[in-house]
């Protein structure tokens, strides 16, 4: 007789299950890396245990023939191996990767480059260290206590990542608190974590989108060396740095207050055109009173340009000369208004005029700022 008691079948069975470390797909953003996925897949097979229930989706915006060297590649594989590929690559390798998180039903998604930069032998570690801390989301770190960044090609490359993790954790320290590479592109995270539907990736930084839009509960991270590419070159491209700073405004003015701060720092960089116009056309020998409503026009353009590029991006829906032409007639009127507004606040409500051009100023702004988001950038 056994001197310990033995668990019933059925007890045996629910203790499998709550030690099972979930099932995992890896997710893996694909554009033109036909001479890479077949060593990525050999390489998944050799790291993932038989034990862990694993599959992998490969999600393509390529034009070369990526897809059929998966599926070739795929016949050799112990777990499943499917591909998305996309006719319409909406929101680059970011929104590849949420169209794959959307299509997974599995608890936990590795997400990975299909480069080999990202070693495939921490793939288990991830979901295991993500299951004993209870974590939502594990990042394989390049910049925690034994982490590096090997991989990264060129002095130029490397003062590019530090200076974009430190701007990105200096304007989001709460949402990133305890993520030190919130650039990176490998880490596990919890599909039920994740709030699909109010994504919005905008090119590569799709860790910092995740870990920004979802708030996970609680983050753990792995370090790893990010490793030389193995086949071909990077896909970046220079306007994915611009991107990267759209990505940022449209996460850091997700809210009103936040977007108001933004319009009124376009509109003091709106000076410098405003001044300078002003310079040139006196020089010129213009009258100054007509070279001062000209000269506001140039501020007027610039703040329009940025404002379009930066921070109304996503709400361009009116054509783009009727948008230009009502925010040309709001910022002319917020100066023909303030005057009037002046004098109300000095002549009837008896306030001395260093006071009552400070509260103009701000009441025009704040109306303005309004005005805008409600007049031009409506549907
Ligand atoms: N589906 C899809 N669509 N995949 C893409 C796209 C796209 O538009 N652009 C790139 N990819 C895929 C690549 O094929 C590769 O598998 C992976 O995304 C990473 O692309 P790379 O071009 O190799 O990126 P990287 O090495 O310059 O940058 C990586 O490291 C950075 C850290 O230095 C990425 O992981 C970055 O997110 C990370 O910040
Ligand atoms: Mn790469």
């Amino acid at each position: 007789m056994s001197a310990f008691p033995v668990p019933a079948e059925d007890e045996l069975d629910a203790l499998a299950t709550a030690t099972r470390p979930g099932t995992v797909t890896v997710i893996v953003p694909t554009f033109n890396e036909a001479a890479n996925v077949g060593e990525l897949l050999a390489r998944i097979a050799a790291s993932v245990p038989s034990h862990l229930p694993c599959e992998v989706l490969f999600v393509d915006d390529s034009t070369d023939d990526t897809p059929e060297v998966i599926a070739k590649a795929a016949q050799d594989c112990p777990f499943p191996v499917s591909v998305i590929h996309r006719d319409r690559p909406d929101g680059g390798l970011g929104g590849a990767v949420v169209e794959g998180i959307k299509a997974a039903a599995s608890d936990w998604v590795v997400v990975m480059d299909g480069d080999l930069q990202h070693p495939p032998s921490l793939v288990p570690e991830l979901v295991a260290v993500g299951e004993s801390a209870d974590a939502d989301l594990v990042v394989a770190s390049r910049y925690t206590k034994g982490g590096s960044r090997a991989g990264l090609a060129g002095g130029y490359r490397v003062a590019v990542s530090r200076a974009s993790t430190w701007l990105t954790k200096s304007l989001f320290p709460r949402a990133l608190r305890g993520i030190s590479d919130p650039m990176s592109g490998f880490f596990a995270i919890r599909r039920a974590a994740v709030p699909a539907g109010s994504l919005r990736p905008l090119g590569y930084k799709i860790l910092m989108e995740l870990a920004v839009r979802s708030r996970p509960r609680a983050v753990a991270e792995v370090p790893f060396v990010f490793q030389e590419r193995y086949a071909g070159e990077s896909k970046s491209t220079p306007r994915e740095g611009l991107r990267f700073l759209r990505h940022l405004v449209e996460l850091r003015t997700a809210a009103p207050l936040a977007r108001l701060l933004v319009f009124g720092l376009i509109g003091l960089t709106g000076f410098v055109p405003n001044l300078l116009g002003l310079y040139v056309l006196t020089q010129a020998g213009m009258h100054y009173l007509p070279a001062e409503i000209l000269a506001n026009q140039a501020g007027v353009a610039w703040n329009f340009v940025l404002i379009e590029v930066f921070l109304f991006r996503s709400r361009r829906h009116r054509h783009w000369a009727d948008r230009a032409g009502r925010f040309a007639l709001l910022a002319n009127a917020d100066l023909v208004l303030r005057i009037p507004l002046i004098a109300v606040l000095v002549g009837q409500l008896g306030m001395s005029v260093l006071p009552a051009t400070g509260l103009a100023l701000l009441l025009t702004f704040v109306v303005r700022f309004a005005a805008t988001e409600a007049l031009v950038y409506s549907r």
